[in-house]
């Protein structure tokens, strides 16, 4: 798919449980969707068959495992995932500025995608763990050591993404989840966004699961969200 094509700005998350269910995904919206997202349930279950799976539909493949550890593992396992062609890789910024700029090291063509701090976690619970100051304060200290690291690419809620592209320039690399065309279903999601207005945001990749995987049709689900893309990006 061709980088001026609406699809390319969108990720498609194969939260599914086997590979089957994943190719019928991908069989289904792949004209839509320049990107399919392998997060941790399907990648533990059927591993780098996945990736290929995306690989043989002429998509981009954004694997999603958060690595977070110690700087040698980070650095080999990200190592890996680039020798697998994959396109974008989640590490937590909690890893520490060592781990991420080894993995920024062994990147290769890979584009590294920061987690700052997760949607599920409030004020509350991440004082549990000892992060103190609030979710958006410890938000910009991950983004700022991630960038320090050398690190382009960013998750952020599409409601700090035009914060997010202030402070860190044209550069940044914003993908934002969390995505709810109108009229679809919310679901455990906080804080949602329709894609045009993510897109006006700044936005550059939107990662969007169940409006499509739960449709009724999600060839059309896909195609109609591509459509509120291209609008966006006409205007
Ligand atoms: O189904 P839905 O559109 O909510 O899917 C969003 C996808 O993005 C899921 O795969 C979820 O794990 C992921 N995600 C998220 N919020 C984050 C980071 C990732 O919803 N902050």
């Amino acid at each position: 798919m061709d980088d001026n094509d609406p699809g390319s700005r969108i990720a498609l998350a194969l939260d599914v449980p086997d590979l089957d269910a994943a190719k019928r995904l991908i069989d289904q919206t792949h004209e839509s969707v320049g990107t399919f997202k392998v997060g941790l349930e399907l990648y533990t279950a059927v591993g780098p068959a996945a990736i290929e799976a995306v690989h043989t539909a002429g998509a981009k493949c954004f694997l999603d495992l958060k690595l977070h550890d110690i700087p040698a593992t980070m650095g080999r396992s990200v190592a890996r995932a680039a020798s697998m062609d994959v396109a974008y890789l989640t590490v937590h910024g909690a890893a520490g500025l060592d781990a991420l700029r080894q993995a920024s090291g062994e990147a290769g063509s890979t584009q590294l995608l920061a987690v700052t701090v997760l949607t599920s976690l409030d004020a509350g619970a991440l004082e549990q763990i000892g992060l103190c100051g609030g979710p958006r304060n410890a938000a910009d200290r991950l983004a700022k050591l991630a960038w320090d690291a050398g690190l382009r690419g960013f998750v952020t809620s599409a409601h700090e993404c035009a914060a997010l592209r202030d402070t860190l320039g044209e550069e940044a690399f914003l993908v934002t989840p969390g995505i709810r065309p109108t009229g679809s279903d919310v679901g455990d999601q906080k804080r949602v966004m329709r894609p045009a207005d993510a897109i006006e945001a700044g936005a550059d990749l939107l990662v969007v699961g169940r409006p499509i995987r739960d449709a009724d049709d999600p060839t059309q689900a896909a195609a109609e969200i591509a459509r509120q893309v291209e609008l966006a990006l006409s205007q």
